[in-house]
């Protein structure tokens, strides 16, 4: 039984495949996602003279980690690795750069991984149905803006406590916006909203949370991203110690099972706010780091691939907010030995960068990684998307100054410790995958067959390997019909 598409229905793919031609949509396969080499010709001639944020079909071949804003085509994959006088371990740091994906989040990759399995079946059907995108972040904003592109109208659902820049730029796509009561770990208000909406057989709802389509982007456009940007960095005796990702929806993570089957000893790490630990120990509650740790465990998440987690202080991102950004922490930077340059290069991390940035401190830390070991990880936004934070920090606490500075360096990095970090048995990873039981099964309609299937490595590589080339057949097929 497949679990990326639904049976075809080629009636509502033909028609489908006309609009697209109509407004010369293509659309990319996975393989040209993750490999900008392999697209036409003609379709990359064009690209430089459509902008990185344009609301232009040709965009959809920039959900890619190899953006290069300079030419508008592609280079290397964009990365960054942190100062080693910024992290204080060891251990070198490298996460790949979202912020250069159009609307500066990886997340459009994530809703085009569901959207388009549902689009090119025909399941979707652009002239009937509305595109509900459940969020907390940049997920919404990632499926507006794909539906700006394939000509599909979108709804986006996110809390109301999210950040300001978020809504306006939903509006100004126009998306039809829904805010759900509370902050970034009430899921539950948005699933409740998503039944209500889902009644109505004109809303097709895509919960990232339980949609394959997202993890097989990450698994077959991330993880040979990171792969590439460790392989271009690395040193003679270099070997990948882990890979970190901050789970919201836990599609990112999903980069961590690929690259787990070229260096089958590493870690993958996931990490959450520590006011929200629920992988660390059930727990639940409020926090600011958006877009992540969401009061459940998503379906999506092969726990059983997950070997640690490291709960992080929500509090702790926010400092280092200012002090990557604000001038007194530049100079205290400065004056540790990061380079000008450097210190401009930390307004590449959001608040959920931030937060991967301590894990793998943390990481690094428990497990005594040395000078050859390598941590990946994924910044996942930028600062752009937190401006208004920074400026809310300013008025409620005052300037940054140089003695605020030296002590969030000294206390929030080089003073990270082990607390909220967990190496996880057996047994852990087998109660992370029994809690799935509680939202999934008792709340949200899925079977205890369903549950226990998801227990077995198989059934992951037969998504994340076997469906992917009839998947990709199926997008072919489509673009033919759509005259490519
Ligand atoms: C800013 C930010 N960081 C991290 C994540 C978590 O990524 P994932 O949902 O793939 O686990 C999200 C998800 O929306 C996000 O918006």
């Amino acid at each position: 039984m497949p679990k990326l598409t639904g049976p075809l229905n080629e009636r509502v793919i033909r028609k489908t495949a006309g609009r697209c031609r109509e407004r010369g949509v293509v659309i990319p396969t996975f393989a040209e996602l993750r490999d900008p080499d392999k697209i036409p010709e003609a379709i990359r001639n064009k690209l430089p003279g459509v902008g990185m944020d344009d609301l232009h079909p040709l965009n959809l071949f920039r959900i890619s980690w190899k953006n290069d804003p300079g030419t508008g085509l592609f280079g290397s994959v964009n990365a960054l690795e942190l100062p080693a006088a910024v992290m204080g371990v060891e251990a070198r740091v490298i996460g790949l750069v979202g912020q250069r994906f159009p609307t500066g989040a990886h997340k459009v990759g994530a809703a085009f991984g569901c959207l388009v399995p549902r689009l090119v079946s025909g399941e979707f059907d652009p002239e009937v149905h509305k595109a509900v995108w459940p969020s907390t972040g940049n997920y919404c904003r990632g499926g507006a803006f794909d539906c700006a592109l394939l000509g599909c109208r979108a709804v986006a659902i996110l809390p109301e406590e999210m950040s300001r820049e978020r809504f306006e730029w939903l509006r100004s796509i126009g998306a039809e916006v829904i805010a759900t009561p509370g902050c970034e770990s009430n899921v539950k208000e948005i699933y409740d909203k998503c039944r209500e909406l889902a009644a109505d057989p004109l809303y097709m709802v895509f919960n990232q949370f339980s949609e394959f389509g997202n993890p097989l982007f990450h698994y077959q456009v991330t993880g040979p991203a990171a792969e590439e940007a460790f392989a271009a960095r690395r040193r003679e005796k270099g070997s990948l110690a882990a890979f970190v990702a901050a789970t919201g929806s836990a599609g990112t993570i999903a980069a961590g099972d690929y690259l787990k089957t070229l260096h089958p000893g590493m870690r993958v790490v996931a990490a959450e706010a520590w006011q929200c630990p629920t992988l660390f120990m059930n727990g639940f509650g409020g926090h600011r780091i958006e877009g992540i740790g969401d009061k459940h465990v998503p379906w999506v998440h092969n726990v059983r691939q997950t070997d640690a987690v490291a709960a992080v202080d929500d509090e702790d991102c926010l400092r280092l907010l200012r002090l990557f950004n604000e001038e007194a922490g530049h100079r205290h930077l400065r004056s540790l030995g990061v380079s000008e340059e450097e210190c401009r290069s930390l307004s590449l991390l959001g608040l959920s960068g931030i937060c991967n940035l301590l894990a793998a401190v943390k990481a690094a830390r428990f497990f005594e990684f040395g000078r050859e070991d390598v941590i990946l990880t994924v910044f996942t936004d930028s600062l752009d998307l937190y401006r208004s934070r920074l400026g809310d920090m300013r008025r409620e606490r005052g300037e940054y100054r140089d003695m605020d500075a030296a002590r969030d360096q000294a206390a929030v990095i080089a003073h990270q410790g082990l607390d909220g970090f967990k190496e996880l048995g057996y047994q852990d990873r087998k109660a992370l995958h029994n809690l799935k039981y509680f939202t999934w099964v008792e709340q949200q309609g899925k079977t205890v067959e369903e549950l226990n299937a998801l227990w077995r490595p198989d059934y992951w590589r037969e998504i994340f390997t076997e469906e992917i080339g009839p998947l990709e057949g199926l997008i072919a097929d489509f673009n033919r019909e759509a005259g490519r």
